[in-house]
Order: structure tokens, then C-alpha cells, then sequence
């Protein structure tokens, strides 16, 4: 399987308030593995109106962790490959930055993922997911289910995915771990095929885990045969530029 979404690199590298330890990646890259899953795309949270001219150095910060994740878990035996990527808060500028090649895409392809607000009024999200079209960049929107609640998604999902946006759901969403109303979103976006990749968006060991076969159920009920393997495997291999 491949996890679209998950916060491993922090313990690997000093790019949020987590402490780094290595010890914590390694176990949870194990717990992944033993789920089933082959790749995990490192999907930290990236905020650039904050980070202003300190971007690049975090970005590429953000990818030593990859690189150096990756040679450990090689070291320990891990079945597991870890991406490059980032869950990109939305700014008004975002396409721009993007057309300057500073933001990190989804294993390096053309798919940006990308955090809508979850509190605050953004009359220019709408504006700025098609700006970032028109650069040539597809938008992934981190659990959609979730920024659903936000008055920046305006927008019917329907309407995003003709448009040519993509859904990404967490696996936690679906099982009810965020309400029952994000669950009934998270199924109904699985039965209406609206969703292009579930994550775990795993941030440790012990409440936000990693793994997707605790949803597996939940897929396939809303989903029918087949849906959770399209959303583990072919679907996401597509947004990370590997089919
Ligand atoms: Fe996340």
C-alpha cells in the first residue's frame, strides 16, 4: 500500500515543535511496514506565509530527513520507502511559489498537497487552487472530509474533481474517529469515487497511528470490491508520479 499522508519526518528532522528521535520514525515506518504498507509519502505540515524567507532552508531540511530516514530504515531492514512531500498550507501566492520549484511535490511529481484553512475565511483558496492549475500543478486536498467544515471549501466536491482536484480522506476519518458527520462525508466521497488516496496522517506511536487496513472494512462497504486496493495503491502511485 502506499500512505499518502503521514508526519514520520518529524522525529527525523527539526521541522516542527516535535522533538526529533530517530527511534520513533524507525517504529513507526515498522508499524507501516507490518500494515502492509511500501511506501509512505512524507507529508509534514509546510506553512509559508510563517516561514517566509526561511522556506528553502526548511524544504530542504525536510528532505535530508528523507534522505537519512530512508538510510536508516535500509540499516534496520524496513521494508519501506519514504517520498518526499509536504502538506502545504494554502496561501494567496501558493502558485507562485510553486512556479518558482520551492514547494515539494508528491515524490517529486506534479501533484502538490495541499492544506485548505480549517477556522478562517479564505475568499482566495478557490482562486488560489486554480491558479496553481494553470501552472501545471494538480492540487491533493489534505482530508478534504475534514476541511470540509471550513468556509474555504465552499466548493462541492463534485465540482473539485471535475475541475480536476484531488480528495485525499484519512483512514481515521472513515472509522469515526472524527465524528460521525466526517465519517458520513469520508464514506460518501468513497461511494460517489470522489477520492484519488486515503492516508493515515500518522503524527506518533499512540493516538494518530499509522497503517490503513484498520478502514479496510469501511472502504469496501461504502466502496464496493476492489476500492481499497485502488485507493492504496494504483490511484495514489499515480500522484506520486510512478504510473
Ligand atoms: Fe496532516
Amino acid at each position: 500500500m502506499i500512505d499518502l499522508h503521514n508526519h514520520i519526518v518529524r522525529y527525523v528532522v527539526p521541522v516542527h515543535r516535535t522533538e526529533p528521535d530517530i527511534e520513533v520514525a524507525v517504529q513507526m515506518a515498522r508499524m507501516s511496514a507490518e500494515d502492509g504498507v511500501r511506501i509512505i509519502v512524507s507529508t509534514p505540515h509546510l506553512r509559508p506565509q510563517l516561514l517566509e524567507d526561511d522556506l528553502p532552508r526548511v524544504v530542504d531540511l525536510m528532505r535530508e530527513g528523507v534522505d537519512r530516514l530512508n538510510e536508516v530504515l535500509r540499516e534496520r531492514g524496513v521494508d519501506v520507502e519514504v517520498v518526499h512531500g509536504a502538506e502545504i498550507e494554502i496561501t494567496p501566492d501558493v502558485a507562485e511559489l510553486a512556479a518558482q520549484g520551492v514547494l515539494p511535490t508528491l515524490g517529486d511529481s506534479n501533484h502538490l498537497m495541499i492544506e485548505l484553512p480549517m477556522a478562517s475565511y479564505a475568499a482566495y483558496a478557490e482562486q488560489a487552487l486554480f491558479e496553481l492549475q494553470l501552472a501545471g500543478f494538480t492540487p491533493v486536498i489534505a482530508h478534504y472530509e475534514r476541511a470540509a467544515s471550513s468556509p474555504a471549501a465552499e466548493a462541492e466536491p463534485e465540482d473539485l474533481v471535475r475541475r480536476g482536484i484531488k480528495l485525499q480522506v484519512n483512514c481515521e476519518s472513515l472509522i469515526g474517529k472524527r465524528g460521525r458527520p466526517v465519517a458520513r462525508l469520508a464514506q460518501r466521497l468513497v461511494r460517489e469515487d470522489l477520492v484519488a488516496a486515503l492516508g493515515s496522517d500518522a503524527h506518533d506511536l499512540h493516538d494518530r497511528v499509522p497503517g490503513l487496513t484498520a478502514c479496510r472494512r469501511a472502504v469496501d462497504r461504502a466502496g464496493g470490491r476492489g476500492a481499497f486496493e485502488r485507493l492504496t495503491w494504483d490511484a495514489p502511485l499515480k500522484l506520486i508520479g510512478r504510473a
